[in-house]
């Protein structure tokens, strides 16, 4: 059985790390989007996250640690790592790093590679968590592999119900702020790259570094970023993307001045006023409302290509995919 918590006392926090140590998952909120969250050292709590979300082992997991130095403890940070802790985190940015021999993190968890993506979320609950039990957590998304990622208490129980014997605890946090996963930066080669765009942009990382920062569609994609297959977020309808038009029987996820619709339909505008915040903390919400068998496909409007709408347009390409 699933306990929900929707606040987090004393004796609620010992009981979750009771469940941690016994390798019991829990899903909690961060800012970017709800995690599957188990206990990075211990292969069984691993096993368990790649099991219920039926992911493909040879996709690593994210770590996430309470502060920079612990998160530090496991890999090589060299000094563009501390500048850019410094500067984002607690926040939805992933380093890529070497793991260090003494790295006490699971094999299993960074899929047998050299390197660990680790992070320290924003989220005030998921930090809670993470400072009293002490305890590094491997978390990706709450949701089946493959599918929208969850946004909200509601869409980890969609997932996974609440019979899960490995699922001891959901942590009801309310929406996510942000919306949508984390940047993750590679840290490995000489420039910086980004494998996955966020609401960390390319512009905010240059700033801090005042290097050039390479984006992975520069490069071969498959070595360095196992999980970033070419269909995620995956809707079960049908998605068209950059619509100009909107055909019968489609529902239609606008962005600004919304495009006119036929027959029986249904419009979400991710943002009437063109914020794209205010988008990306909408998108994956607006995408599982529309998902509907009732309609042929999902149109899309088109989303400027730049900042925040760079990591958008990525999700959205993805989950247009065949
Ligand atoms: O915002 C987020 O990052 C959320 C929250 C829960 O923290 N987590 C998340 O995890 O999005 P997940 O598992 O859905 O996505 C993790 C991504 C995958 O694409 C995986 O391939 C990549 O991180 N990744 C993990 N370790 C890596 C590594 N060592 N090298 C390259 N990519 C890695
Ligand atoms: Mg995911």
């Amino acid at each position: 059985m699933t306990t929900i918590y929707s606040d987090l006392t004393k004796k609620d926090l010992g009981v979750l790390q009771e469940l941690l140590t016994k390798d019991l998952l829990i899903a909690l909120p961060t800012e970017t989007v709800y995690g599957l969250a188990g206990h990075a050292f211990h292969d069984r709590a691993i096993v368990k996250i790649y099991e219920l979300k039926g992911r493909p082992s040879f996709n690593p997991l994210i770590i996430h640690f309470a502060t920079a130095d612990s998160a530090f403890n496991q890999v090589v940070a060299s000094d563009t790592a501390h500048k850019l802790a410094e500067a984002f985190w607690p926040g939805p940015l992933t380093l890529v790093l070497p793991r260090k021999d003494s790295c006490q993190v699971s094999h299993l968890a960074s899929a047998g590679l050299e390197t660990l993506a680790v992070r320290v979320p924003g989220h005030p609950m998921a930090l809670e968590i993470l400072e009293y039990t002490k305890i590094p957590l491997a978390a990706p998304s709450a949701n089946l592999s493959e599918s929208i990622s969850p946004t909200c208490a509601q869409d980890v129980i969609d997932n996974f119900g609440l019979a899960d014997d490995r699922l001891g605890a959901i942590i009801d946090g309310g929406a996510c702020d942000q919306g949508l996963e984390s940047t993750i930066l590679d840290l490995t080669s000489e420039n910086p790259v980004i494998l996955r765009p966020g609401v960390i942009t390319r512009d905010m990382i240059r700033a801090v570094l005042g290097t050039e920062i390479l984006s992975s569609d520069h490069l071969s994609l498959t070595i360095k970023a196992p999980g970033q297959m070419k269909r995620h977020y995956a809707p079960k309808i049908p998605l068209r993307i950059n619509v100009k038009e909107v055909l019968p029987g489609e529902a239609l996820l606008a962005f600004g001045p919304p495009l006119e619709t036929h027959g029986f339909t249904m419009t979400l505008n991710l943002s009437q006023s063109r914020d794209l915040s205010e988008a990306a903390a909408n998108l994956f919400a607006y995408l599982r409302a529309l998902d509907q068998k009732a309609f042929r496909g999902i149109a899309v409007m088109s989303i400027p290509d730049e900042g925040i709408g760079v990591a958008i347009n990525d999700r959205l390409r993805r989950a247009a995919a065949k």
